[in-house]
């Protein structure tokens, strides 16, 4: 049996001025009717064949969980976080909620933040995973890298196991610096796509082996949790036992160090909305390469973002530009200093 289970922790911060701290980007409608966090939920409703989605998220994102899922028709269960101490614990807790669920149960982990392409193409991919996470493997989803970016986690795929289309991962490296990610490149290595399936009991055990903080901790909150709301779809791990999770990422809890990974390369296109250029690429374009969001028109452009939730925009005569308007800010940059916002954000931080 599959429980999908959303991560639902990032706030996109490269994606100002559309995504602010109490407005994240997984929550915005970017990319057409449904916000990316609404398009996880639809990629994985028909898998979860009636049982619950679980959503692993903070107390200040519970409105926005619930009003999107309603949106679209879809029941959750929230695990609301006290605090976010990163991706291994957040799964940790799901799995321990799951693994008291159905002792046999295989996760298919899912980041709320994704785009993909080919939803029947994604589905077929995530039952072969599934399959092998039954066997007691932890399985990845590789995409073949577009270039050396250093926000991925790169896999060297290894020997192919039994079933078609899933490999051993012969190396997991997360987050390497310029050169290595090049090297690695060049070797044929996948991102990983962050998304995974595995046994709830699976990894838990890999976790008391490698993080046995983050497996008790994760255990203690989920055993001493309480249901609170009216509708019951909140459950609130226990504070002061989510607190002696040390802070770390599945990434480096785990896939670095865990025998028990294994890939399945995606036939799906998968975009990390991480920023605007990816927006730009994953978005609908004119024939000059020109995407359009909201009220703008463009002349005489190529290669542009314009999207506006304000006033009107127009554009003329300009090339690989992001123009971003809200009603109360304006973002204008070069296409390929999507990344640089970061900078921008901070500053404003920075100067209150
Ligand atoms: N609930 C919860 N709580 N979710 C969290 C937390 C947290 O404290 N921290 C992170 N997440 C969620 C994010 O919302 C996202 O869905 C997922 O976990 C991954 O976290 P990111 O912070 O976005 O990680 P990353 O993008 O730097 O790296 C991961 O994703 C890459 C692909 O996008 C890694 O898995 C890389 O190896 C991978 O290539
Ligand atoms: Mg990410």
């Amino acid at each position: 049996k599959l429980y999908p289970v959303i991560l639902c922790g990032g706030s996109g911060t490269r994606l100002w001025p559309a995504s602010r701290l109490d407005r994240p980007k997984q929550f915005l409608k970017l990319l057409g009717p449904h916000s990316s966090f609404q398009e996880t939920l639809l990629r994985v409703r028909d898998l979860a064949a009636g049982r619950e989605i679980i959503i692993v998220t903070g107390a200040a994102m519970i409105d926005f969980v619930r009003e999107q899922a309603r949106e679209i028709g879809t029941p959750v269960v929230i695990l609301v976080e006290p605090e976010a101490r990163d991706s291994a614990p957040a799964v940790a807790a799901a799995a321990a909620y799951v693994e008291a669920l159905d002792p046999d149960a295989v996760a298919l982990m899912l980041a709320a933040d994704h785009h993909v392409g080919e939803i029947e193409l994604f589905k077929d991919a995530a039952r072969l995973a599934a399959q092998a996470a039954g066997k007691g493997l932890i399985v990845t989803f590789g995409v073949r890298p577009t270039g050396p970016a250093t926000g991925f986690g790169y896999i060297r795929p290894g020997a192919a196991l039994d079933a078609e289309g899933v490999f051993k991962v012969a190396a997991f490296v997360e987050k390497p610096d310029l050169p290595l990610a090049r090297t690695y490149v060049s070797q044929g290595y996948l991102w990983n796509s962050g998304n995974f399936a595995f046994k709830a009991s699976t990894m838990l055990a890999e976790l008391d082996a490698f993080e046995p903080c983050i497996a008790q901790a994760a255990r203690d909150a989920v055993a001493k949790a309480e249901r609170g709301d009216p509708d019951n779809a909140c459950l609130r791990l226990d504070p002061e036992s989510f607190a002696q999770a040390p802070k770390k990422s599945l990434d480096y809890a785990v896939m670095e160090r865990t025998a028990l990974a294994a890939v399945v390369p995606a036939a799906f296109s998968w975009s990390d909305l991480g920023a605007w250029d990816a927006i730009w690429g994953a978005s609908p374009q004119d024939g000059h390469g020109n995407a359009a969001q909201g009220d703008v028109t463009l002349v005489d452009s190529r290669g542009v973002l314009a999207r506006s939730t304000g006033p009107f925009v127009g554009v003329i005569g300009v090339s690989d530009l992001m123009i971003v308007a809200e009603p109360d800010a304006v973002l204008i940059c070069r296409r390929d200093d999507a990344q640089a916002v970061k900078t921008l954000v901070d500053r404003l931080k920075a100067n209150g």
